[in-house]
């Protein structure tokens, strides 16, 4: 998809990875909806993108509740004329001390954000980007959600979960138009890695680090990818501290799978 005159909403965009996408994707022309939680961060975003000569607003947005999850969308119709791109990005860790200790409360939330609002979000835009005509989703996962997380096994099975979700939505996106993908990153260097290690080290944990850390532009690039390649539906993008890998399980012409 051409990104130049289009409009995007990215959710958790006022921090961290969703700031570096809504920076790049406004850099290519696009106009940006950012929705947070925090609205300090959202208003800094958006401060940023103008000041670089781009088009943002910023909504407040809760992406677990579904009134919240309209508005956001809502706001790219108004605000711009159509909705071509969503970024399902919001997300939490458990945290220290982790599963099972941690109140239940947490778990159930980073279920509720990590997994139940990127099928909300992707629910509530479909009808909207089917009657334009397309659209294009992008969702974010984690390399916690392709292979085991030591050390937030909760985390893990949300991640796992958005990553089976988008590979099975991959012939149901083709019908309409539709292209969701997700991106798999390893660790970034974003205020959730700083405040999980803040964490870990005050209940004794030690964590481990790459020696390289990746940094949200590097995603904001396999973003960018995953919205400009028209070839890409149902797929993961992986994205290591050496480099990115695409992981594709749609079967061979022909199969029943
Ligand atoms: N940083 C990493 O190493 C890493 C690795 C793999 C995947 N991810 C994923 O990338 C995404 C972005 O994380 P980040 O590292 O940029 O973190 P971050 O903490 O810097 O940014 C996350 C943003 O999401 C917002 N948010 C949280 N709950 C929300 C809610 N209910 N509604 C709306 N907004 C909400 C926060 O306010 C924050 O602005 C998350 O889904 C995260 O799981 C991060």
């Amino acid at each position: 998809m051409e990104i130049r005159g289009k409009s995007a909403v990215i959710t958790g965009g006022g921090s961290g990875i969703g700031r570096a996408v809504s920076e790049r994707l406004a850099r290519d022309g696009a106009s940006i909806v950012v929705a947070d939680v925090d609205e300090a961060g959202g208003a800094e975003t958006v401060k940023r993108i103008e000041s670089a000569g781009g088009s943002a607003v910023f909504v407040r947005a809760d992406v677990t509740r579904e009134q919240d999850a309209r508005r956001m969308l809502d706001t790219a119709l108004q605000k711009f004329g159509r909705l071509d791109i969503l970024h399902n990005n919001a997300g939490i860790g458990t945290g220290a001390p982790g599963f099972p200790i941690v109140d239940p409360a947490r778990w159930h939330l980073v279920i509720e954000i990590d997994l139940q609002a990127v099928i909300l979000g992707t629910g509530l835009a479909a009808p909207i980007m089917e009657k334009q005509g397309g659209g294009v989703i992008i969702n974010t996962a984690s390399m916690a959600g392709l292979y085991p997380h030591r050390q937030d096994a909760v985390y893990g099975a949300a991640k796992a979960g958005v990553v089976n979700f988008t590979h099975s939505l991959a012939f149901w996106a083709v019908e309409k138009k539709i292209r969701v993908n997700c991106v798999c990153p390893g660790i970034v260097d974003t205020p959730l890695v700083r405040r999980g290690l803040e964490q870990a080290a005050q209940h004794g944990i030690k964590s481990w680090m790459p020696s390289r850390i990746i940094q949200p532009e590097e995603i904001a690039d396999a973003v960018h990818t995953l919205v400009r390649d028209d070839s890409l539906f149902g797929c993961a993008l992986e994205v290591r501290p050496t480099g990115r890998q695409i992981v594709d399980p749609r079967p061979a012409p022909g199969s029943r799978k």
